[in-house]
């Protein structure tokens, strides 16, 4: 029977990264009835709406959503799409694996990278729970609640588990915030004491990111409140390649929701030169998820023997194929396997 998926193309390279993703999925031959629907910039001008009902209608019947980069307006304007997404369908993990791939032009392209990334995806400072105390100050609240910590601790440990992976890391700044990186700890450190066989550490937030670009190879499973998940993980993704690259997972107990960490890049938007791997791997993200292991491993097979190969990269990784190039390159390795 073939998989329902919801697809959001979204805003700027969004419907072009989308549709190429597309073609590499249905390329493995897994069935896929695809839910085209839209939210973003484009729905709102269109339909008067950011995310219309059918987005949330489709979703609560697929499950599963494969969705491109939405625009977010800075310093006023509209709620973020993925903000309001992952709060209304209880997407309370942001996945990250941030893995180099063969033939990368990144200064760290002999290091070992291979690290996975646990973000918060709920609360904390991406409440949205800003005002304006006096004229001239404003507070912006940082929530961070037990409950959330919890489940984000228990996602990335149980991750560990699964994967045989060494090590979890948390990261924190809970020296100066006592109370709500405190909270966050203890309740890693509480899941850690469930998963005995693995090592659990911690650092700092400011000296994680040193330690990350002098060492990335050392670390393994990361554990981070949202607004420290969401810089560390832009991080990481830069010693890999780029944004380009990196995909990503919001899950929740009953949807989940495959996109990339990249935004709209509305500097290269609509000149078929965006770099699609980053969707690609998300949606190998996805086939596991779907149970379609093979298909999964086949797809990132077929990327990284493009990569390894060099000769139809996107310009982003130094190449100078199209979106469309990149894609047929895919396709075509996906064939000869
Ligand atoms: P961005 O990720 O769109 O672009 C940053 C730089 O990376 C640009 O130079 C862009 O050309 C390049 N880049 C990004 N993805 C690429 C790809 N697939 N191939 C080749 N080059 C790529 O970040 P920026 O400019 O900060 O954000 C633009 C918009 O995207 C904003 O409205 C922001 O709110 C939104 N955004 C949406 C996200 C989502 O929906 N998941 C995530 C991040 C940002």
């Amino acid at each position: 029977m073939a998989h329902q998926v919801t697809l959001i193309g979204g805003d700027g390279i969004g419907p072009e990264v989308a549709e190429a993703t597309v073609r590499a999925v249905d390329a493995t031959g897994v069935e896929i009835e695809w839910e085209r629907v839209e939210a973003g910039a484009r729905a709102l001008d269109e339909q008067g709406q950011l995310i219309p009902d059918d987005v949330f209608t489709s979703l609560e019947v697929t499950r599963v959503g494969l969705k491109g980069p939405t625009a977010t307006p800075i310093a006023g304007g509209h709620q973020s799409i993925n903000v309001a997404l992952r709060k209304k369908l209880g997407l309370y993990v942001n996945f990250r694996p941030v893995r180099m791939l063969p033939g990368i032009r990144s200064r760290f392209r002999d290091v070992p990278i291979d690290m996975a990334i646990f973000r918060e995806n709920t609360e904390d400072l991406y409440s949205g729970l800003e005002h304006e105390v006096v004229p001239g100050v404003v507070e912006s609240l940082k929530i961070i609640t037990r409950n959330a910590s919890t489940r984000i601790a228990r996602a990335a440990f149980a991750y560990a588990r699964r994967e045989n992976r060494a090590r979890v890391t948390a990261i924190h700044k809970a020296n100066i915030m006592k109370m709500s990186d405190g909270l966050f700890l203890k309740c890693c450190r509480e899941t850690a004491s469930q998963f005995a066989e693995i090592r659990y550490d911690e650092l700092i937030v400011d000296n994680a990111c040193m330690q990350l670009v002098m060492r990335p190879e050392k670390f393994d499973v990361l554990v981070l409140p949202n607004l420290y998940g969401d810089i560390v993980s832009d991080l990481a993704a830069g010693l890999v390649g780029g944004l380009g690259i990196v995909p990503g997972a919001n899950l929740g107990d009953h949807h989940a929701i495959f996109e990339a960490v990249h935004g709209t890049a509305p500097d290269i938007a609509g000149k078929g030169l965006a770099n699609p791997t980053a969707l690609m791997q998300s949606a190998v993200l996805m086939l596991a998820h779907l149970g379609e292991r093979s298909a999964a491993a086949r797809l990132q097979q077929a990327i990284e023997e493009v990569y390894a190969d060099g000769g139809q990269l996107t310009g982003d990784v130094g190449g100078k194929a199209s979106t469309a190039g990149f894609t047929d390159a895919v396709i075509a390795r996906l064939r000869q396997n």
